[in-house]
């Protein structure tokens, strides 16, 4: 059963970190446009190279004294203490992480100290302010349970068998936000969701890599056998489900998230292929699917991740609503539209940019 109590009237005060990357920028804009959610916001980023602060820019402008932006590390000790006196925090939304698989196998060490040290000062934090908070609500990845076979979808109650140093991470960081849960009496939740796609997301991931190689004619590099099988969720339903789950869902509980939507990697890149070659056509050129090669595999690459969901669709009456189909076009056409974007991250600009607006 949900609770009974709607506890989003009561976060006033909600620092969201991570919110200046893919889906932390989504959930603010969700949050202040669409959501039942009056309160302020207090974003802490310390825009790494997947931080972008230009994926909220007009926001503060046009909710003025509803949103405040601070360039700042999770793992900074002071600043978080700073952070959480300032603006009398009384609720968390953790998004802040490396999140990059590939990156984590090439250097660990940072997803170490961001995903489990980052994770513990915010709740060391919440912990000295447990009177006035009212939730640390904690965003995960099905990562955690480490691959399926052909058969079976990961449930809550699936153990943790994490293969990358990512998910690994992130595992870790599960474990400490259910500990002070059950240690400290904490209100926590924790939300385990499969792989998103959607507008902002930086071009390392698979899709928005594969559709910025596509309209370029670079090479399109699928990993192994191009067999893999992950569940595809569109952004603004992940952002949906941490509200709702953060509004209603059980202290102490964890909350799968996913798409219904498996999908072989190879299957992705070939729509995305002929879904460009159908809206910006390349007269006299080979069709886009014969830019596609098979490169080594990733180090540990899980098969096969797919979600059980029922728990949140049951307890909370949440489902996706948007059909693969119709969001990766959508996707597809914010990429096109926001050429400028692209160019800035794709040339390195907004970090220059970032310099100047906020230092560092
Ligand atoms: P992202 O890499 O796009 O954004 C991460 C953000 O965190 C960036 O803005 C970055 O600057 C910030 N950040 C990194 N280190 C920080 C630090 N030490 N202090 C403060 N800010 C820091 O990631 P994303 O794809 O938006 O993922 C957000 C969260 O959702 C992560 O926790 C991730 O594990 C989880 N998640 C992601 C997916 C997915 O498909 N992308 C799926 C499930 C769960
Ligand atoms: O499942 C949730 C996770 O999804 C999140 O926790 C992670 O933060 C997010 O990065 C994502 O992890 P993946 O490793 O599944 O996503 P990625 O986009 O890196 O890769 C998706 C699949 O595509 C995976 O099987 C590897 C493959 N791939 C990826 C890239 C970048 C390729 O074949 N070629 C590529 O160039």
């Amino acid at each position: 059963m949900p609770s009974p109590i709607n506890h989003g009237a009561y976060m006033n005060h909600l620092l969201i970190t991570g919110g200046c990357g893919f889906i932390g920028a989504n959930f603010i804009r969700y949050l202040l446009s669409e959501a039942d959610f009056d309160g302020e916001i207090i974003n802490v980023d310390k825009l790494t190279y997947a931080g972008n602060a230009e994926n909220l820019m007009g926001i503060e402008q046009a909710f003025p004294g509803r949103y405040h932006f601070l360039k700042a590390d999770i793992c900074d000790r002071s600043a978080m203490a700073e952070v959480f006196d300032r603006f009398k925090i009384d609720a968390v939304c953790n998004f802040a992480a490396e999140s990059h698989v590939d990156r984590s196998i090439d250097a660990p060490g940072v997803f170490i100290e961001t995903n489990i040290v980052g994770t513990f000062v915010l709740l060391e934090q919440a912990r000295k302010h447990s009177d006035r908070l009212t939730l640390f609500h904690h965003v995960s990845t099905d990562e955690v349970y480490g691959t399926l076979g052909k058969e079976g979808l990961f449930t809550e109650n699936t153990g943790y068998r994490p293969n990358s140093p990512y998910s690994a991470s992130k595992a870790a960081s599960d474990h400490l936000v259910r500990a002070y849960g059950k240690t400290y009496g904490l209100p926590v939740t924790i939300s385990n969701c499969s792989n998103n796609y959607g507008p902002y997301q930086f071009p390392e991931k698979l899709i928005p890599l594969m559709i910025l190689n596509a309209v370029a004619g670079d090479p399109l590099p699928v990993y192994g056998d191009g067999l893999n099988v992950r569940d595809w969720l569109f952004v603004e339903d992940h952002c949906r489900a941490v509200w709702e789950i953060m509004k209603r869902g059980n202290r102490g509980e964890t909350y799968n998230i996913g798409g219904a939507c498996e999908k072989q990697n190879i299957e992705i890149v070939g729509t995305i292929c002929d879904l460009l070659d159908e809206m910006v056509p390349r007269p006299g050129k080979n069709a886009r699917r014969e830019l596609i090669h098979f490169v080594k595999d990733r180090p540990g690459h899980d098969r096969r991740y797919a979600i059980d969901f029922s728990k949140l669709k049951q307890h909370l009456d949440w489902s996706p609503e948007e059909s693969f189909e119709s969001g990766i076009r959508k996707t597809i056409h914010w990429y096109l539209d926001n050429a400028a974007w692209v160019n800035r991250i794709r040339s390195g600009e907004y970090v220059s940019w970032i310099k100047q607006h906020y230092g560092g």
